[in-house]
């Protein structure tokens, strides 16, 4: 069984993709990791020419050991993935390890932007989560509150949607919701409440 959960930043795809993954057993990618780790890669050349080449050359070589989720849950690194995402080499290259890993036996779960749409089509159930942009601030804010660091709210909000525009317009993206996704709001539901609605979903196509 495949399992595709697409959504914005701070949506709550990743807790509830990898509470799926707990829950039925399947092993679980989040493939927003791939594309922070190229875009840690080459936060050094931002504001250089070849940003773009050295980004495709980082996904072409990327080892599953620099994919170290505690360095690359910042927003600094989350706006750099996003400006790499849009690089349709980039993407490519990322293609086949994601979809080795959709495909694997057994099945999986993934979260990301495009797995219902380009990585996995074919997926058994797929899952559009939205949350208002609001209290997706307010859930990374306490994020990253919990980890001791300050949040300047007003900053955040605005970085949340900045993103979010450079992912829905990127033109190699394929984030949109697929017309076989079910629409999940999280926006008044916590963690198990939306756990619950997500597996009752699953079990509902099973
Ligand atoms: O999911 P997360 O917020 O960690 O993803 C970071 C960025 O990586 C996204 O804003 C998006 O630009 C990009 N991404 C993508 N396709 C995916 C997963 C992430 O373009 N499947």
């Amino acid at each position: 069984m495949i399992i595709a959960v697409d959504g914005p930043a701070a949506s709550g795809k990743g807790t509830l993709a990898s509470g799926l993954g707990r829950h039925y057993g399947l092993p679980y990618l989040d493939t927003g990791l791939l594309y922070r780790a190229v875009g840690r890669a080459v936060e050094a050349y931002e504001a250089s020419d070849d940003f773009e080449q050295r980004a495709i050359a980082a996904a072409l070589t990327l080892d599953e050991a620099d994919i170290e989720p505690e360095y690359l849950q910042s927003s600094k690194i989350g706006s750099l993935a996003s400006k790499v995402a849009v690089i349709g080499a980039v993407r490519s290259a990322l293609f086949d390890y994601q979809r080795d890993f959709a495909t694997q036996e057994g099945g999986a779960v993934l979260d990301g932007r495009d797995i219902g749409t380009k990585i996995a089509p074919e997926a058994d159930v797929k899952l559009f989560i939205q949350a208002d942009s609001k209290s997706r601030m307010e859930r990374r804010a306490r994020q990253f509150e919990a980890r001791g660091q300050a949040v300047d709210r007003y900053a955040l909000y605005h970085q949340i949607e900045e993103r979010d525009a450079r992912d829905m317009l990127n033109p190699n993206g394929g984030f949109y919701k697929a017309d076989d996704a079910h629409l999940l709001d999280t926006t008044l539901l916590d963690i198990e409440a939306a756990l619950r609605a997500a597996i009752a979903i699953v079990d509902g196509t099973m």
